[in-house]
């Protein structure tokens, strides 16, 4: 299925297998409205379901990754509306992408924007990424898994105080803290997202999906569940072709072809 048009995101394969998807409504520090939610998320979509892409880059512009969701948008709504509509809250299609995200981040990442960074699985940080949860100054909190994630990404005493205070991480604290996977010079960070993402793709396709689905059941599961899920998981690959393929290449000390079957 081919891209329609879209009016607030970019679409790109920058590389073989790498879909981007970038944020672009810069006159708003890419605050997420309806509109580009929706169309970022159909464009992931699109590229989860076609077979030439493995790996999703998401990212916004150097000075915003996204500075949260469009607060002029969300001004004029009821609680009513908000639990109605699933334009502004209902994220949960970010959630169901099969293939890995990177978040490539640079500079605001803040309520919305960092609650989507943290949705993908991986996160390239720029040394200018500012990660935050300001709802807070708002009267509101995080509703798009801000108090979940960050939560678990950063333990409790720092996740309090981030929601509580708006106390915003340098790129250099979410590294320290495990939000991030690096922080690259600003003029890097895109492209070593995308060298991420191709790393991701150049491996057997099932067996990344499988991960992904199990590291992501760490989040929801008790251990004793996790591993039992792990293992099913890991049973399963020994029927597929890239299972023998992936042994063979390395008894006969050769690379491996990987078909994705
Ligand atoms: C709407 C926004 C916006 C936002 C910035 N803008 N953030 N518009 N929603 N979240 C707009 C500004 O109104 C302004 O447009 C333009 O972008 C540039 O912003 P400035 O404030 O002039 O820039 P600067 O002084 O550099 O400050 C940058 C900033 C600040 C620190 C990021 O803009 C800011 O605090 N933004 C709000 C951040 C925030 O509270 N995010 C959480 C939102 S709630 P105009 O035309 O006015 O000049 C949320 C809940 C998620 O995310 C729930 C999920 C379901």
């Amino acid at each position: 299925m081919s891209h329609p048009t879209y009016e607030t995101i970019r679409v790109d394969v920058p590389a073989q297998g790498v879909g981007l998807v970038q944020f672009n409504r810069p006159q708003s520090l890419n605050a997420l409205n309806a509109q580009m939610t929706g169309e970022a998320f159909t464009a992931l979509e699109i590229f989860d379901a076609d077979p030439a892409i493995h790996c999703m880059v998401l990212t916004g512009s150097e000075r915003a990754f996204a500075a949260g969701a469009d607060i002029k948008e969300m001004a004029g709504k009821t609680a009513v509306d908000m639990f109605a509509g699933a334009d502004v809250t209902d994220w949960s299609r970010l959630m169901r992408i099969a293939k890995p995200i990177v978040a490539a981040v640079s500079g605001f990442a803040l309520g919305g924007g960092c609650e989507i960074a943290m949705t993908c699985d991986m996160i390239v940080a720029s040394e200018t990424a500012v990660f935050g949860q300001p709802e807070i100054n708002l009267g509101i909190i995080p509703g798009a898994g801000g108090t979940q994630r960050l939560t678990r990404a950063v333990g409790k005493a720092l996740a309090m105080e981030i929601i509580l205070t708006d106390r915003r991480l340098s790129a250099e604290e979410a590294l320290r803290f495990g939000l991030v996977n690096r922080v690259s010079p600003v003029e890097l960070y895109l492209k070593e997202a995308i060298e991420l993402a191709q790393k991701v793709g150049e491996r057997s396709q099932v067996a990344v999906r499988m991960a992904k689905d199990a590291v992501n059941k760490a989040y929801e599961l008790s251990l004793a569940e996790g591993l039992v899920f792990e293992k099913r998981n890991f049973y399963l690959l020994f029927s597929t072709e890239d299972r023998a393929e992936g042994m063979n290449a390395f008894v006969e000390k050769r690379k491996a072809n990987w078909k994705n079957k």
